[in-house]
């Protein structure tokens, strides 16, 4: 058995719909002891000190620390961390421009492998220990990524992309091919350790009909693996969609007419939806990645999260960072620009909620949160142990903040990778920061 010993920060249930006080848990001298993988026992470090076997190893990390569940992304694309911060064009434009190409070279291996191990280092450095992941269509670029993930122990979802229209030749599938492709890749991976396979139509501009109801035939044989693609993140794409599929009543009609909305569906985006198609989510238990910084750096819009998870008809909602399209691997970055897509719809989020929707929040809308997400004995013990005072700015901010509630908003409002102190993949630590903290003298 190991521990660790610090402030931490975790939640019971969902504050969206039971309040912060029901759900939110800050202990400020907490222990989370962890053996094989999991977490073994979590509380105030004076109930948990006593149970821990003698001679346990216990890392403290002090008072500035805190502790907390790894983060999760919901939604990033690993073959587009070359292109992160291309400049100059919206959703369509910048497809066409920057990521085809980009994602043309995964077709070689070793390309995918070396991509796949930077982004895996940087997801960690983030103090990010799952996240839900396009690959390419090659399968390939899918074995690199899970091969490494397996390597590091990482609980990871990743599929290959379908896409059999309106992409460059030697980037499209047929609605065969794909199929038969994803259904291998699922056979080799889904269920193999910690590594779970996503189904993943790139979004139905670049799928046809065909291939659209055929990955519904392929979710419909592998109910427990996940489905990931895009949902009405520009406006000219939610037009483009009107004319490609006349028929359909919306954008998330389309992909519900092909079997493709159902619980464990991750839809990124999700910007520009109707009541009906809001209703549609809610009942049917499907998920949105609200992926921020990409939304505000592609010009896509401010997604209304106060809107998404309305009390009367809530909809699961996780965070994403949208690599590359996103413009930072941080999930403190990304809570801060989620925060700015709210103040431009009206609302202001607060700090606690944040800090749910980037744990507990994405677990639930990838229903890993059985597992993952929080900090408690028999969950998978994955962490994350920031510091609260990690540039000269933050030091000097904090000694004003005097509630935590300021303390945490402190931190995603300014803190980035820098304040990830260490980060713990079940159980071990995966990551830990070379140079102390950057303090004022
Ligand atoms: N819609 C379809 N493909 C993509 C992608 O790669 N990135 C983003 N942001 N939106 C998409
Ligand atoms: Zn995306």
């Amino acid at each position: 058995m190991t521990a660790v010993r610090g402030p931490a920060l975790t939640f019971t249930g969902d504050p969206f719909s039971d309040g912060l006080d029901a759900t939110m848990v800050h202990e400020p001298d907490a222990i989370v002891a962890m053996a094989d993988g999991k977490i073994a026992h979590f509380g105030p470090a004076g109930r948990i000190a006593p149970l821990l076997p003698a001679g346990t190893e216990v890392v403290d990390y002090g008072r500035d620390a805190l502790i907390s569940a790894g983060f999760i992304d919901t939604h990033v694309h690993y073959p587009q961390t070359p292109m992160i911060a291309s400049h100059g064009a919206q959703l369509l434009d910048w497809l066409n421009k920057y990521t085809f190409p980009t994602e043309l070279k995964f077709a070689d291996k070793a390309h995918a492998r070396a991509v796949a191990r930077l982004f895996l280092q940087e997801n960690l450095r983030n103090g990010i220990t799952t996240s839900c992941v396009y690959c390419t269509v090659h399968p390939q670029s899918v074995d690199a990524l899970f091969e490494e993930a397996e390597r590091l122990g990482l609980r990871l979802a990743a599929g290959k992309v379908l896409m059999d229209r309106n992409a460059p030749a030697t980037l499209l599938d047929t609605a065969q091919s794909g199929y038969d492709e994803s259904q291998a890749l699922i056979t080799k991976w889904h269920g193999r350790g910690r590594l779970l396979y996503a189904i993943t139509p790139r979004f139905a501009v670049t799928s046809t009909p065909a291939q659209l109801a055929a990955a519904g035939a392929l979710w419909q044989q592998h109910r427990d693996c996940l489905l990931q693609t895009h949902l009405a993140e520009s406006r000219r794409e939610v037009a483009l969609i009107k004319e490609l599929f006349p028929d359909q009543q919306s954008y998330l009609d389309v992909y519900d007419h092909h079997g493709l909305c159902d619980a464990r569906a991750i839809f990124g985006h999700g910007i520009w939806l109707d009541e009906p198609e809001m209703q549609r989510l809610h009942a049917s238990g499907a998920s949105i990645a609200h992926c921020p910084t990409s939304n505000f750096f592609l010009g896509s819009g401010a997604f209304d999260l106060a809107r998404a998870i309305r009390t009367d008809r809530p909809v699961r909602v996780g965070l994403g960072t949208d690599i590359g399209a996103g413009t930072s691997f941080s999930i403190l970055a990304t809570l801060g620009a989620a925060y700015k897509a709210s103040q431009l719809n009206g609302h202001s989020l607060s700090a606690g909620h944040a800090y749910y929707l980037g744990t507990r929040g994405s677990a639930r809308a990838m229903y890993l949160d059985d597992r993952i997400g929080s900090l408690a004995a028999g969950m998978e013990a994955d962490l994350v142990v920031l510091d609260m005072r990690s540039t000269p700015l933050i030091d000097f901010r904090m000694n004003e903040a005097g509630t935590f509630a300021e303390q945490l908003f402190v931190q995603m409002t300014l803190g980035d990778d820098r304040a990830v102190q260490a980060t713990y993949v079940a159980g071990r630590p995966a990551y830990v920061r070379k140079t102390d903290a950057n303090r004022s003298p």
